[in-house]
């Protein structure tokens, strides 16, 4: 699933992985980012699939192919983590020779394939949520491309549902250039006028409160059907609202309040990452915008050469301020990034 900032990857992300989890699958959920502190993919993968062979261990007699998977996977963790530390719990002696060569393709797809095999046995398949799937280097999504190729070949109930932004698919594909065949693509974009007045009313109706139809009608409307921003608009009109119903009046009041907030803390938090050269670039874009900008046009409002503001757009894009739609453009990845940018007094 692919889509920009605050449009419900992650809620659909968990509900997904919310309905595997009940259906009784093996299930890992792992969040890629760019930030320093991120742990090794391996040991992120390894961390997540302990809880749940854990889990399907306690209640299960251990199978021979589950005890093979669980080797596997010991092998597959201790090679992260020396210590044992992420193999806790898993009583059993690691398999030599699977999941320990130290490259990450071949690892993950041995670890893939006997897992696999295991929940096979338990009537289950395996399943891998990988949120902010962009942010992982080419070489662990090449991993992951790989041991899903291998896993759909045999037939092995293996895969992996990742989130990201809408560089996700082109990150993908510069990866494994068979990644366009593996996956199937879902963009994820702002909800439809009834979808989003659904997010609103029906809520509310679980709360016995109602909506004047106007009231509605402007939030929908003001928030683009967005779904973060339906998100803040909503809580401040509800939380403005004396009652019994919602009216135009309280929408009015919660956009305000909600606008107000997003400034506070949406659009400023972007904003005050970005250094003042990163703050140009943005300000030079913000003229088209919602966008997408030519990067070439950016540059020219600028008056700099391409080639010189290269590295300020390339940071921007590190910071997951901006993006590439495709060659030669560039974009925000929240809308009302540009209508924010317009309000800022310049300097
Ligand atoms: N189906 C939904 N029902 C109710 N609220 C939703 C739903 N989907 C999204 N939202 C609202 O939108 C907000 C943003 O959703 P979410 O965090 O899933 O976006 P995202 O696409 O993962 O964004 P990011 O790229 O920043 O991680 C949520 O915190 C919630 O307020
Ligand atoms: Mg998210």
């Amino acid at each position: 699933m692919s889509g920009l900032r605050g449009v419900g990857k992650t809620v659909l992300l968990n509900e997904l992985a919310g309905g595997a989890i009940a259906d009784g699958w093996i299930v890992g959920k792992v969040e890629a980012d760019r930030g320093e502190s991120r742990r090794p993919f391996r040991e992120q993968v390894a961390g997540t699939l302990n809880r749940a062979l854990r889990e399907a261990t306690g209640s299960l007699e251990i199978a021979a192919r589950l005890r093979r998977a669980l080797a596997t996977f010991k092998a597959f963790s201790l090679k992260t983590d020396p210590t044992g530390g992420l193999a806790i719990g898993i009583e059993i002696d690691s398999e030599r020779g699977r999941g320990d060569t130290g490259s990450l393709d071949t690892d993950l797809t041995d670890l893939a394939l006997d897992l696999a095999s295991a929940a096979a046995e338990l009537g289950v398949g395996v399943a891998l949520f990988i949120d902010e799937l962009q942010d992982l280097s080419k070489s662990e999504l090449g991993a992951v491309c790989q041991a899903c190729h291998e896993a759909g070949q045999r037939g092995a109930q293996f895969y992996v549902v990742g989130a990201g932004l809408p560089s996700l698919p082109g990150a993908l594909a510069d990866a494994r250039s068979y990644a366009e065949r593996l996956f199937d693509y879902w963009t994820i974009g702002v909800l439809t006028a009834g979808a989003a007045a659904d997010a609103l009313v029906r809520p509310s109706q679980a709360a016995g409160v109602t909506w004047d139809d106007e009231a509605v009608r402007l939030l929908v409307q003001r928030s683009a059907a967005y779904p973060y921003f339906l998100q803040e608009f909503g809580k401040a009109t509800w939380d403005f609202a004396p009652g019994p119903s919602i009216t135009r009046d309280d929408a009015e009041a919660g956009m305000r309040v909600g606008t107000a907030s997003l400034d506070r803390g949406f659009f400023t938090s972007r904003w005050e990452r970005a250094a003042p050269s990163e703050r140009d670039y943005m300000r030079a874009m913000a003229v088209d915008e919602d966008g997408p900008s030519q990067s070439g046009e950016v540059a020219r409002r600028m008056d700099k050469r391409i080639s010189s503001v290269g590295p300020t757009r390339a940071g921007l894009i590190h910071k997951g301020l901006v993006y590439s739609p495709e060659h030669g453009l560039i974009a925000f990845t929240v809308p009302g990034m540009a209508d924010f940018i317009n309000r800022q007094p310049a300097g």
